[in-house]
């Protein structure tokens, strides 16, 4: 009741002030200003999974594999080649400038030397040692913000499947690892869940002081019973600074689809994770890598949303990222190093219609980047642009491009149709981007047409 009321007041005041996302608090606009401007981010599924290549946690809770044997890959995790510096060197090669490590995810394995559990990577695995505190200190070597995934939930603390959602979810089939068996809620065990879940939080805000806390796993319970107004008000005074994704009840501060690229941008900030293949952690078996091209297009679309792209991937179990992976991160690092300017520091582009493909905006909106993802038959087209403009140049040669202005009616005030002749030689290997230099701030025409009335 009280959070739909509150959903409902969050979309009014949304409406009012135009960009307030539901699904999220009113975030502090400077310290989101870093993330506004990253775009691109690289997500690090890392744990006992790639052992094996069972898949991260869910084969637990699918009863897939028994848990004993899930857990027997404890016994191959050796971290032998960890070298968090060469992934720092990587991901800020790729034109990352933020990664998220998943210290702990759903299945409990902690990546550091918790005290709260046993259940750590340095407790029980031959690896023996904390990979945080390297990790958050290789990355801001070299000038990369530093994210930690946090699963909520924790498969193996037999104090989590203590109580219902208070939603009545599925209240004929409830899944045991998410719900008590008896049927019976013990808030006390409950309680204690939560204590560990602080203390454990509490352990990583010191080893790493996390610029962004990247939660997930908090669908089974309300934001009352994970207390997510005292865990946000917690962390912020830790660190005011600290930016929280939307995984926490509504008390995040932006939203994060996952695996589509939404077709509209969501309002405020907001970032897409996406893997490379088709799974979260290092497979063996899963070899459906994306085509570069294909990433290109989708953290281009990103952008163009006002959106950040938090590309993944799953380092094998001794802590290498594989060949395939490395130089998809390589060959976007290219094609981003050259089209720097379309991408960091602009804004949400133009709406579809204008052209067909997607577009960023400087910050003074004098400059509008075309991203040509197919290469063109005839000239490239965008309509509706009311503006002088003073040059068109590609990215990357910054050549000039000739144009012509086609049609129009000056009489109606309807701009004419901007043709760009974009030159075979002038094309990029993976995305061509244009820039279109205008006189003054943007002004679009967003008409219907009209019909001439009088002559
Ligand atoms: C989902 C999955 C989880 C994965 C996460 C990444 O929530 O449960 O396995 O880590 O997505 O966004």
């Amino acid at each position: 009741m009280k959070s739909t009321f509150l959903l409902i007041a969050f979309v009014i005041a949304g409406n009012l002030f135009g960009q307030q996302n539901p699904y999220v608090q009113p975030a502090d606009s400077s310290k989101m200003q870093w993330f506004k401007e990253a775009k691109l981010g690289i997500f690090i599924h890392y744990g006992i999974y790639a052992v094996n290549g069972t898949g991260e946690s869910w084969p637990i809770y699918n009863n897939e594999i028994p848990y004993a044997d899930y857990m027997s890959q404890l016994k191959g995790f050796t971290a032998s080649k960890y070298n968090p510096e060469s992934w720092a060197r990587l991901f800020k090669e790729a034109g990352a400038r933020y990664a998220v490590l998943t210290t702990k995810h759903h299945d409990g394995v902690a990546l550091w030397d918790t005290k709260m559990s046993d259940l750590s990577v340095v407790k029980k695995t031959p690896a023996r040692r904390d990979l945080i505190k390297p990790y958050a200190e290789a990355l801001r070597k070299e000038g990369l913000k530093v994210g930690l995934y946090f699963s909520h939930l924790d498969w193996s603390n037999p104090d989590y499947a203590t109580v219902f959602d208070g939603k009545d979810r599925n209240p004929k089939n409830p899944n045991p690892w998410d719900y008590p068996k008896s049927g019976v809620e013990d808030t006390v065990r409950w309680n204690r869940f939560l204590a560990f879940n602080r203390g454990q939080l509490k352990e990583l805000q010191e080893i790493a002081n996390p610029d962004l806390w990247w939660f997930d796993g908090d669908w089974s319970r309300t934001a009352q019973q994970w207390k997510m107004k005292e865990l946000r008000q917690t962390l912020l005074t830790w660190n005011p600074k600290a930016i929280l994704n939307s995984r926490m009840q509504g008390y995040g501060d932006y939203v994060t689809p996952e695996q589509g690229v939404p077709v509209a941008g969501p309002q405020g900030p907001w970032e897409l994770c996406m893997t490379i293949n088709d799974s979260w952690g290092y497979r063996g078996i899963d070899t459906n890598q994306k085509s570069l091209d294909y990433i290109i297009r989708i953290f281009s679309e990103c952008i163009s949303m006002g959106g950040n792209l938090l590309l993944d991937v799953g380092p094998k179990e001794d802590g290498t990222i594989t060949p395939e992976q490395s130089a998809t991160l390589k060959g976007l690092g290219r094609w981003t190093k050259k089209h720097s300017e379309a991408i960091y520091g602009t804004q949400r582009g133009i709406l579809p219609g204008h052209f067909y493909g997607p577009t960023t905006l400087s910050k003074d909106k004098k400059t509008l980047y075309c991203f040509v993802l197919d290469n063109p038959k005839a000239e490239v087209v965008v309509k509706g642009i009311r503006n002088k403009i003073k040059a068109i140049r590609v990215l990357g040669s910054n050549q000039d491009l000739k144009f012509k202005l086609n049609g129009g009616a000056s009489w109606l005030n309807i701009p004419p149709v901007l043709l760009i002749d974009l030159p075979a030689d002038q094309l990029d290997r993976n995305t061509t981007v244009i820039a279109i230099e205008l006189d003054t701030p943007l002004e679009l025409y967003r008409g219907e047409g009209g019909a001439v009335e009088k002559n």
